[in-house]
């Protein structure tokens, strides 16, 4: 077990970082373990059992230098369910760059706005800041930019290790590796600065390294997301990468180029690196695709389409487009984009053109088969990762069914996952649950809604004596999946 960390190892933060360190976003300085949480409204459903999981920054030591949330320790935060019980925990990932600075006692890497001066030997620390996935009874922490996939128990979170399918590769794995929770296969890709720039690889229920190929990309790109089929995977390459002159001098500097297409890959599951095809659609970014399945002849892929920032005469601005990128304020619209394997057909349409929404969850039981239905936040145009309201979205229609936001001002919700209850009878037969920090009573809680009405509000809200920095993606990992197998 990691032992706890007490609280006088933080370094006070001042305003010297930027204001990603402060208020909403301020690390916490303890590691804890909390029950008989006080219920505000309602009662944990009985039928809810299994555990949510988020993932976020949370800095542990001062920085070197300017921040961005993408260089702070990954701290996983947990509402475990079983039985109508409510037990909270979180814990730092026990990186190797944790490790060292825990030793050190000071932040040994500089930041993401600070390249620069990064180390010749790690030019960014892979904090496991990012994103969640649950597969083979442990819960994966990882990282936007590829590193290691930092296995955790779960139940404790505490670190394991380090996944050996994922070292067996010789590569690394982005965040957004997808798992199909029926096969319980994980699929992921890595990228990178060196050609071929892309991998793409499949780990089985085994834990182990099932198939590991090359994608050739044009240069070096930065995908975020990828999606799954029940027989394909679909990897991305988007026109927003590295300005090719400032990655020459070691700068991280990012470009939206509007004349580049947007080009999807369909490759079969377990297919070789020339058995992939790529389909075009028009220029944009994609932070986060919602699911993807199969129809016929088509790869249908719902997501949230990065819509480039325009100049007034209708142009787009890139620059803009490449700074919002970078600052994590989005300007997303639910996408659906088409892929005919048949005939090679690309088909492409806008679902919603009225809300900004992004942090798409789902039922993810059905990764890669079809949804009909996903639970997205409202997105701020302005702020980064603050989220005032989840909606319940028809991906056939692009109707919202539902929705709910606070009453209160300043009220930020948490990535939402999908949690199906006991014994299902539909797909959206389930809660939705949340964390969500109330700035003006500066209240934290946790909020569970009934997945099929969202405007009812919480059918449970559980007061939380400690705060949740606001962060970034989350999980959901059933009790039956919470064992390992391997
Ligand atoms: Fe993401």
């Amino acid at each position: 077990m990691n032992a706890p960390v007490p609280a006088h190892n933080l370094a006070p933060f001042g305003d010297d970082y930027g204001p990603l360190l402060q208020g909403v976003y301020a690390p916490v300085a303890d590691e804890c373990q909390l029950t008989e949480l006080p219920l505000l409204q309602g009662a944990i459903p009985a039928d809810l059992n299994g555990v949510y999981l988020r993932a976020g920054p949370n800095t542990r030591f001062a920085p070197n230098g300017r921040y961005h949330p993408f260089d702070g320790d990954g701290m996983v935060h947990a509402a475990q369910f079983a039985a109508g019980r409510l037990t909270y925990r979180n814990r730092w990932v026990r990186t190797d760059a944790w490790k060292e600075e825990d030793a050190a006692g000071k932040s040994t890497f500089y930041g993401i706005r600070e390249t620069l001066k990064g180390r010749p030997d790690k030019r960014l620390k892979d904090s496991a800041n990012t994103d969640m996935v649950a597969h083979a009874g442990r819960a994966l922490a990882l990282w936007y930019m590829s590193g290691d996939a930092y296995e955790l128990d779960p139940t404790t979170l505490e670190t394991l290790g380090k996944s050996q399918a994922v070292t067996a590769s010789g590569g690394g794995i982005s965040a957004h590796a997808k798992v199909d929770e029926i096969a319980e296969e994980l699929m992921f890709f890595d990228y990178g600065l060196e050609a071929p720039y892309m991998h793409y690889g499949v780990v089985g229920p085994d834990g182990k390294l099932k198939h590991y190929v090359p994608i050739d990309l044009p240069g070096p790109r930065l995908p975020h997301d990828m999606a799954i089929t029940e027989h394909y995977a679909v990897l991305h390459d988007l026109p927003l990468f590295h300005d090719p002159e400032a990655l020459k001098l070691g700068r991280h500097k990012i470009c939206f180029f509007p004349d580049v297409p947007t080009r999807f890959g369909v490759i079969p599951r377990l297919g070789a690196s020339d058995s992939i095809r790529w389909f075009e659609f028009s220029p944009c970014f994609v932070y986060h695709v919602v699911n993807a399945w199969e129809d016929g002849d088509w790869v249908e892929m719902v997501g949230c389409r990065y819509m480039p920032v325009r100049h007034a005469d209708g142009s787009i601005d890139a620059n803009r487009t490449a700074r919002d990128v970078a600052e994590l304020v989005m300007h997303a619209r639910l996408w659906h984009w088409r892929m005919n394997l048949r005939t090679g057909e690309s088909q492409e349409r806008e679902l919603d053109g009225e809300r900004n929404v992004e942090f798409p969850t789902y039922n993810s039981a059905r990764t890669g088969r079809f949804t009909r239905y996903g639970y997205l936040v409202d997105h701020s145009d302005v702020n980064t990762l603050q989220w005032a309201g989840i909606r319940k979205y028809d991906l056939t229609t692009g109707e919202c069914l539902s929705a709910w936001s606070d009453s209160l001002e300043h009220s930020w919700y948490s990535e939402p996952w999908f949690a199906s209850a006991d014994n299902p009878q539909s797909e959206d037969h389930g809660y939705v649950i949340a964390f969500q920090w109330h700035d003006q009573l500066q209240r934290q809680t946790l909020d569970i809604f009934d997945a099929r009405d969202l405007n009812q509000g919480p059918v449970a809200q559980v007061a939380m004596p400690v705060r949740i920095p606001l962060g970034f993606h989350g999980c959901w990992m059933a009790a039956h999946r919470m064992k390992a197998k391997v």
